[in-house]
């Protein structure tokens, strides 16, 4: 059993068209389990292709993809569906909460196609609201939310099936600063219950409260190393 719960080897992306795009080059990286880790880079260089792979919505050209020990080439789309429901979870920039539908509700909605006994959704679902500090308010509908309220339901959304893995696309980039801040923490409290968080974001500022940076630039890995230390791009 390996200590990584992502691995990539050489993976590319590309987008055929007229002028094919070359997302992602070769791509090698690597996620130990209960890492904090931040994915920066400018706008296209490929960090959202790469988040969509590894998040099992999206298949690589070419190169390899191990999660959680599995070879994710060798999986029918059956097996990736029910790997990512059960183990992957994500929060993405816009918010993707049901409308006209309560807090409560739109927590609960991954465990209708998990295998976890009806009899205990409400319990897991009140779990992960109190973690993201919204007990008081499971009755409001989201428009009832302020922003960053909205996402910290997302992320107890994302929560409510036990994943192994956190995925962040820019999940601050909606949000004021003071909301922005708060979404972190709550990212920063799952990383210290365990979890592993893997973050987009073009914020250096949030980039500096994971733990380790991945640099992104036209679609390579041009650095990596602690959030203290991430060079600007020339
Ligand atoms: N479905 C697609 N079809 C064709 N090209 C695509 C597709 N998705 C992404 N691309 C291209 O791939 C490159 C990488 O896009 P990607 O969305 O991964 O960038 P990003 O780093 O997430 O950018 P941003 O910070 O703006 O979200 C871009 O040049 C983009 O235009
Ligand atoms: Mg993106």
């Amino acid at each position: 059993m390996s200590a990584n719960l992502i691995e990539t080897k050489e993976l590319k992306k590309v987008f055929e068209g007229e002028t094919p795009t070359i997302a992602l080059h070769d791509i090698d990286f690597t996620v130990r389990k209960g890492e904090f880790v931040a994915i920066v880079g400018p706008s296209g260089s490929g960090k959202s292709t790469l988040l969509q792979i590894l998040g099992l919505l999206d298949a690589p050209t070419s190169g390899s993809y191990v999660l959680l020990n599995r070879d994710t080439s060798t999986l029918t789309d059956e097996e990736l569906a029910e790997l990512r429901n059960r183990t992957l979870g994500f929060v993405f920039q816009s918010f993707n909460l049901l409308a006209r539908t309560s807090v409560l509700e739109n927590v609960k909605l991954p465990l209708a196609y998990s295998k976890f006994p009806s009899k205990s959704w409400d319990k897991m679902a009140m779990e992960q609201i109190s973690l993201v500090g919204l007990e008081h308010r499971i009755n409001h509908e989201p428009s009832q939310l302020s922003g960053g309220e909205r996402q910290r339901v997302a992320i107890a959304r994302a929560l409510v099936t036990n994943p192994d893995i956190i995925f962040a696309d820019e999940p601050t980039g909606n949000l004021d600063s003071a909301s922005g801040k708060a979404v972190m923490d709550v990212l920063i409290k799952l990383h210290q219950i365990g979890k592993t968080v893997i973050l987009i974001t073009h914020d250096r500022n949030v980039a500096k409260r994971a733990e380790r940076a991945v640099l992104f630039k036209d679609g390579a890995i041009v650095w990596e190393g602690s959030v203290n230390g991430i060079p600007e791009l020339s």
